[in-house]
């Protein structure tokens, strides 16, 4: 739903992603994060910034069902986490989408293979698999590289391929993870762009990430973490963590 000003309405709109009073201490006895309340809806774009160790990863990894919330409830689309059964967990996760800084591709594989391989998880038929993997590549600009091993690739180009793989399977959400940790300034920006267009589609975007530069131009949502507490949530905001 919009406002009046054309912006989404985060207090009426159904969230995509629910944090409800989450904290999670590790069994180190660190408190990664502590009562986190926060609501993403569908569609957006989200910025998680924050220091190091101030729970961002840890916010991922609650996501994906990687590790459980120590109190709280997590809702992505509708469902409860902790009330997923097994069985149901492999659903969830292929609706999220993930990109990570070091891009964890399968060295052995070309990058045909690596995208190929999330549809073959999920036992989609070679004919699909021959349509979607070229049509992903192409909108990521990599259908000339298919044949190509990642170490024979830029950073760039891998963190793309990466990106393929992770919207291969038409995920509701995409998570990125410090996408752009390893990349110089243009292949970031590529990677950005790349990220936008997708959320422009309808896919809800949450990036993780340190990169100051790209979070002011961007303006987009933003969401800071320190030491595992929520301390700021700005719907055109900038990179005000300082340090
Ligand atoms: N598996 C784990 N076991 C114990 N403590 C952990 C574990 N993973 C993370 N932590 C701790 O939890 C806190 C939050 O870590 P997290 O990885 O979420 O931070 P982050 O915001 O992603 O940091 P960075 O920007 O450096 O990636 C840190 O104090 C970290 O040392
Ligand atoms: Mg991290």
């Amino acid at each position: 739903m919009m406002n009046l000003n054309g912006e989404h309405d985060r207090e009426t709109e159904l969230p995509i992603i629910a944090f409800d009073k989450v904290s999670k201490t590790y069994s180190t006895g660190t408190k990664a994060i502590t009562n986190l309340s926060l609501k993403i809806n569908k569609g957006e774009f989200v910025f998680i910034v924050g220091s190091s160790g101030s729970g961002k990863s840890t916010l991922i990894k609650l996501l994906l069902k990687e590790i459980e919330p120590s109190e709280g409830n997590i809702f992505v689309n509708g469902k409860e986490l902790t009330r997923l059964r097994r069985s149901q967990i492999p659903k969830h996760r292929r609706g999220i989408g993930v990109v990570f800084q070091d891009f964890r591709l399968l060295k052995d594989r070309n990058v045909f293979e690596n995208v190929a391989f999330a549809q073959r998880v999920i036992q989609e038929p070679i004919r699909s698999i021959k349509r979607k993997v070229p049509s992903i590549l192409a909108e990521v600009g990599l259908s000339e590289k298919m044949q190509v091993l990642p170490k024979q690739l830029s950073g760039g180009e891998q963190q793309r391929v990466a990106l393929a793989r992770a919207l291969v399977n038409n995920p509701v959400i995409l998570l990125a993870d410090e996408p752009t940790g390893n990349l110089d300034p243009k292949n970031s920006w590529e990677i950005m762009n790349l990220l936008e267009e997708v959320n422009k589609k309808g896919t809800t975007v949450v990036i993780v990430t340190h990169n100051r530069e790209i979070v002011d131009a961007m303006q987009k949502r933003v969401i800071t973490m320190n030491k595992g507490v929520l301390i700021s949530d700005e719907t055109k905001g900038g990179y005000s963590y300082e340090g």
